[in-house]
């Protein structure tokens, strides 16, 4: 199969729309990062979408709908605090969990009687969902495990030959995926952390949780209990403290391959002389970079040295969650 990459033109949300009828899947640029969707309603589809990532068959996924779906058809209902949220996020970088009707196929919510809804704010998103006018079911555009895709290139460097179609609506923004909120309960729960803060929602919501995984438990946001965002590199972790430490270990790399450091700004400026991919200096900034670099990082390197960042508050902790887990970072 040729793998299509278009840019917004003539015909192309057609001819995405004419896949997604036909069962095919089509990869889709987001604000946060690239989806590969399906029709949500059918079997088929949908299953493609776990054979194509290699995706294990217990980790769920989100369904896109454009700003003007009427989300009740899919959803037993929703507390008041999830109809402030929405008006106050949506469309954006947010997934709110609910109680299902069970109208999408079962494969979406593998067995569980809830499902997440995300309404994406970038034009491309809107523009595809509202053609499809069907709910997309979509994971990130990337191999199970694999870093998330933030242009067109790094979903064709995965599936190139396997999916027909790439909406191509540039790099994304955002750069990490959106938050997940559990919006069953008396007060909302953060599954996932992302661009959408828990300070943002309590704001809104006048509180919110943030759930920890208890030993043993079976985890409410199954991804969650995977590893996840590779790069296909070794990797090396260090607290800013064990810089020393961390230059050794360069060193020791740098006699028979090209390591390469991973790091915020700040600690760029002291690694002169070092090969350095720089996060930036804001939070905003590494959940933008964080991705692009990882790809970037395993393409040129042969060990990927990351350093923790100094910045705690906000969006770090979606940054920090995804940077930890990229390097394999038990927290
Ligand atoms: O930004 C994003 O959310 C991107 C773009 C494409 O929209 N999508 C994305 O999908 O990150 P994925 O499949 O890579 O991650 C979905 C996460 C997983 O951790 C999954 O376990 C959780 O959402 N999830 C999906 N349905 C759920 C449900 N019913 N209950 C709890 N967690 C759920
Ligand atoms: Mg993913």
């Amino acid at each position: 199969m040729q793998t299509k990459i278009l840019a917004p033109s003539s015909g192309w949300l057609e001819l995405a729309k004419k896949y997604i009828e036909a069962g095919e899947v089509v990869a889709f640029h987001t604000e946060t990062v690239y989806g590969l969707g399906a029709n949500a309603f059918s079997d088929e589809a949908v299953q493609k979408i776990y054979a194509l990532k290699g995706r294990p068959a217990d980790n769920p996924l989100i369904v896109h709908v454009h700003r003007d779906y009427d989300i009740t058809r899919l959803i037993d209902g929703e507390p008041p605090y999830a109809a402030l949220l929405r008006s106050a996020f949506l469309p954006g970088p947010l997934t709110m969990v609910y109680p299902s009707k069970g109208k999408v196929s079962k494969y979406v919510s593998c067995g569980l009687d809830t499902l997440a809804i995300r309404v994406p704010s970038s034009p491309a998103a809107q523009a595809f969902l509202r053609e499809a006018d069907l709910p997309i079911a979509a994971p990130s555009a990337n191999l199970s495990k694999h870093v998330s895709p933030v242009t067109a290139r790094h979903v064709y460097d995965d599936f190139n030959g396997k999916i027909p179609l790439i909406l191509d609506g540039g790099a994304c923004n955002g750069g990490i995926e959106s938050t997940v909120l559990d919006c069953t309960g008396e007060i909302p729960v953060i599954l996932r952390e992302g661009l959408v803060t828990r300070e943002a929602v309590a704001a809104v919501a006048g509180d919110c949780g943030v759930y920890k995984m208890k030993e043993g438990e079976r985890p409410k946001s199954p991804g969650m209990a995977y590893k996840h965002y590779s790069p296909r590199c070794k990797t090396a972790y260090f607290p800013r403290s064990r810089l020393d430490e961390a230059m050794a270990c360069y060193e020791d790399e740098a006699r028979s391959g090209s390591p390469c450091f991973l790091c915020e700004s700040a600690v760029c400026a002291l690694l002169r002389g070092f090969e350095t991919l720089d996060l930036g200096g804001t939070p905003e900034e590494m959940a933008r970079r964080l991705y692009l670099l990882l790809r970037k990082g395993e393409a040129r390197a042969t060990l990927l040295i990351g350093i923790e960042p100094s910045e705690h508050g906000g969006v770090m902790a979606g940054v920090l969650n995804r940077l930890h887990r990229a390097f394999g970072v038990e927290t």
